[in-house]
């Protein structure tokens, strides 16, 4: 059973909550591959994607995932609303709650901006990503793909790597990872890592290479420059140096590690070019999960039972 209002974040969400959302976007991941992708499951339903920061996966997922269940999806973007005329963001959420939509999805700078809107709107809030606080939907379908390679997520090894202090898709995935049974693994540079993260129940490392070869999964991280108040490196040349994933690096992890990165990446920073094209990188098939997570969600936010056949 799936008993929340809102998804703000996945700190809230239980072991039986995560399944649900699951193995119900287990059901929806074919719809997508279908001549005609549509079933009627939201029809008469409106979503509203409200984006104050730029997006190329999240949002276009979320409209995805609203059309190919027949619901009516407005896409609203910060520099294109009247916010540029100074409305704030409650008064935006409350017009546009005047228009009677079903969901918002809403993606803003501010850490809280979702739980703040949900405090004065009645639809269903899903979070798309608040500064640097939460990105619940991103870590979901990282759970999605993992489970779906691994067969299940009790008990295994993910070392995330990078800008974590920056990273709202780490604290997301820290929280539902920690529920799920996963043992987490965070390296970055020392000037990245906050102080006291490692009571969140994760182990932290700065050696990238001497942590590896007993991990299942290595997620790498975009070194988010646009979040950093005052430059946290003395050169990206010597970030990469440490923190980039190469094959040298992967040659000390086991041989069916997996490869993760939540988008958008810079190529040759964190990653190199030949190992997202290698066939351990899901980094595509965390995009194409994300359609069947989203599409879940709002299913089951929406009071859906996890039957999927109309
Ligand atoms: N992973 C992610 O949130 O990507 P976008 O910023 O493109 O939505």
């Amino acid at each position: 059973m799936f008993i929340h209002k809102n998804l703000l974040g996945t700190k809230s969400l239980s072991n039986d909550a995560i399944t649900t959302i699951l193995d119900t976007a287990d059901s929806f991941k074919e719809i997508s591959t279908r001549p005609i992708k549509k079933v009627p499951a939201l029809r008469g339903k409106t979503i509203i994607n409200l984006f104050f920061e730029p997006s190329t996966r999240t949002r276009t997922s979320f409209e995805i995932a609203g059309k190919r269940l027949s619901a009516d999806v407005i896409n609203i973007s910060g520099p294109s609303s009247s916010s540029v005329k100074g409305e704030n963001l409650i008064d935006t959420a409350l017009n546009l709650e005047a228009m009677h939509p079903d969901i918002m999805v809403v993606r803003h700078a501010l850490s809280g901006a979702s739980e703040m809107i949900s405090q004065h709107v009645k639809c269903p809030i899903i979070n798309a990503g608040d500064g640097f606080h939460e990105h619940p939907t991103q870590a979901l379908l990282d759970l999605h793909t993992i489970r779906e390679a691994k067969g299940s997520l009790e008990g295994l090894n993910i070392t995330i790597v990078g800008d974590i202090a920056h990273s709202r898709v780490v604290r997301s995935n820290i929280y539902a990872m920690k529920t799920m049974g996963m043992n987490v693994k965070l390296i970055g540079p020392p000037t990245m890592i906050p102080q006291g993260i490692d009571k969140m129940g994760v182990s932290v490392g700065y050696d990238f290479e001497g942590v590896i070869h007993d991990t299942d999964v290595i997620m790498m991280l975009r070194l988010q420059k646009e979040r950093q108040s005052r430059y946290l490196l003395s050169s990206i040349r010597e970030y990469s140096n440490l923190y980039c994933l190469t094959s040298k690096v992967l040659e000390k992890a086991k041989d069916d590690v997996l490869i993760f990165h939540p988008g958008p990446v810079n190529r040759g920073i964190e990653i190199s070019p030949d190992i997202m094209r290698s066939k351990r990188s899901l980094i595509l098939t965390q995009v194409t999960n994300g359609v069947a997570v989203r599409m879940a969600l709002m299913y089951l936010l929406l009071g859906g039972k996890n039957d999927t056949s109309n």
